[in-house]
C-alpha cells in the first residue's frame, strides 16, 4: 500500500496568508500543516509516500521535509501539479509511481486525532474497490456529503446546498489501482476541477466502496475558521494519537 499526500493548490480561501506561500506550509499550532498528514500515514504503517505539491513555494517542501528523517522515513517522493485541476487530477499524477499498487490518499489540509491503521488494514483485507471515512459535522454544505442506505453509501454529493445528511466525506481515501483509469474518464466540474467525489461515486456504482465513521476529531484547515479550529484542537489534545 502506497501513500499520497495532496498539497497543491493556491489556497485562495486563505488569502493573504497564502499570497506568498503554500497553504500546507502554514503553521498549525507547533508544526507546519504538512507534518500532520505525513504522521497520519506513518502511524498507519504506510511509509512509501508521494507528496504532490504545486503553486507557490513548492521547492520549500524539499527544504522542510528532505527525505522524511523527522518522521523516521528513509525517503520521500515529490511530484508537481501545474495549475488548479483538483484533487483527482493531482492523484492522477501518481499513476506511474503507484505502479499497480493500492493507495491511501490524504488531503494535505486534513488533520485527525486518532490512528487510521485499522481502517487501512481492513481495506487491505477488502482487496478490491475503495474505502472512505465519514464524520458527522454541523456544516455539511462545505464538504462531500454521503447518503447512507443501511451500512452502504448510496451516493455522495459535493458541497450540496441542501445536504441529505450531516455525514461529511473526510479527505482520507483508499483505492485499488483502478482509480487511475477512472480519473482518466472524469470531466471537470462547475469549479473547473476533477472531483474526488466523482471517483467515489464511480466506486459506489461498482458496488465496491466501503465506508467507516471516523473515531476522534477531524478537521480540515483550508479556511480561516477551520485553520484556527485545527490549531486549537492540536493545542488542547494533540493530533495523530497512536490508538
Ligand atoms: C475536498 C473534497 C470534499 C471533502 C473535503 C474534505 O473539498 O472535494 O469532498 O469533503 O475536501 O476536506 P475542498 O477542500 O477541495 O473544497
Amino acid at each position: 500500500m502506497k501513500g499520497v499526500i495532496l498539497a497543491g493548490g493556491l489556497g485562495t480561501r486563505l488569502f493573504p496568508l497564502t499570497k506568498i506561500t503554500n497553504k500546507h506550509l502554514l503553521p498549525v499550532y507547533d508544526r507546519p500543516m504538512i507534518y500532520y498528514p505525513i504522521e497520519t500515514l506513518v502511524n498507519a504503517g504506510v511509509e512509501d509516500i508521494m507528496i504532490v505539491t504545486g503553486g507557490r513555494k513548492s521547492g520549500d517542501f524539499l527544504s522542510l521535509l528532505g527525505n522524511g528523517k523527522d518522521f523516521g522515513l528513509k525517503h520521500l517522493n515529490y511530484t508537481y501539479q501545474e495549475g488548479e485541476g483538483g484533487i483527482a487530477e493531482a492523484l492522477g499524477l501518481c499513476a506511474h509511481w503507484a505502479a499497480g499498487e493500492p493507495v491511501v490518499v490524504v488531503l494535505g489540509d486534513n488533520l485527525i486525532e486518532r490512528n487510521i491503521k485499522s481502517a487501512v488494514d481492513q481495506f487491505r483485507a477488502q482487496g478490491k474497490g475503495g474505502k472512505i471515512l465519514l464524520k458527522e459535522v454541523h456544516d455539511p454544505e462545505r464538504f462531500g456529503v454521503a447518503t447512507m442506505e443501511g451500512e452502504r453509501v448510496a451516493r455522495i454529493v459535493e458541497k450540496p446546498r441542501e445536504p441529505e445528511s450531516n455525514l461529511a466525506v473526510i479527505g482520507i481515501y483508499m483505492y485499488d489501482a483502478r482509480v487511475f483509469e477512472i480519473i482518466k474518464t472524469l470531466k471537470p466540474s462547475d469549479r473547473g476541477e476533477l472531483e474526488i467525489t466523482d471517483v467515489n461515486n464511480w466506486y459506489i456504482q461498482d458496488g465496491s466502496l466501503t465506508a467507516d465513521v471516523l473515531e476522534g476529531w477531524w478537521t480540515d484547515a483550508g479556511t480561516f475558521q477551520s485553520l484556527h479550529h485545527a490549531a486549537k484542537l492540536v493545542a488542547e489534545g494533540g493530533a495523530n494519537r497512536m490508538d
